[in-house]
């Protein structure tokens, strides 16, 4: 997670305010989306396995949480940051 923070603020540091800096971040902030996604896709399955319901209910509504965020930051690039003028 914090090599995908450094990976942002060089983005932030090395782009000029543009278009593609928008773009760049919003790839960034879907890959730390991507990191939280796999990692409570396990804690989800480890809560099943061990049969503990409400940190498997919690868990997976952070989840989905984040796969929505994920979801959001899709749209947004298909809408405005990627549109070639
Ligand atoms: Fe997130």
């Amino acid at each position: 997670m914090k090599s995908l923070l450094k990976e942002a603020e060089e983005i932030m540091e090395n782009f000029e305010n543009t278009d593609a800096l928008d773009a760049a971040l919003i790839a960034a902030a879907q890959k730390i989306e991507h990191y939280e996604i796999a990692s409570y896709g396990c804690l989800v399955t480890y809560a099943k396995l061990m049969e503990h319901q409400e940190a498997d209910e919690i868990l997976s509504a952070t989840l989905n949480e984040e796969k929505e965020t994920d979801s959001k930051l899709t749209d947004i690039p298909m809408e405005q940051a990627n549109v070639v003028q």
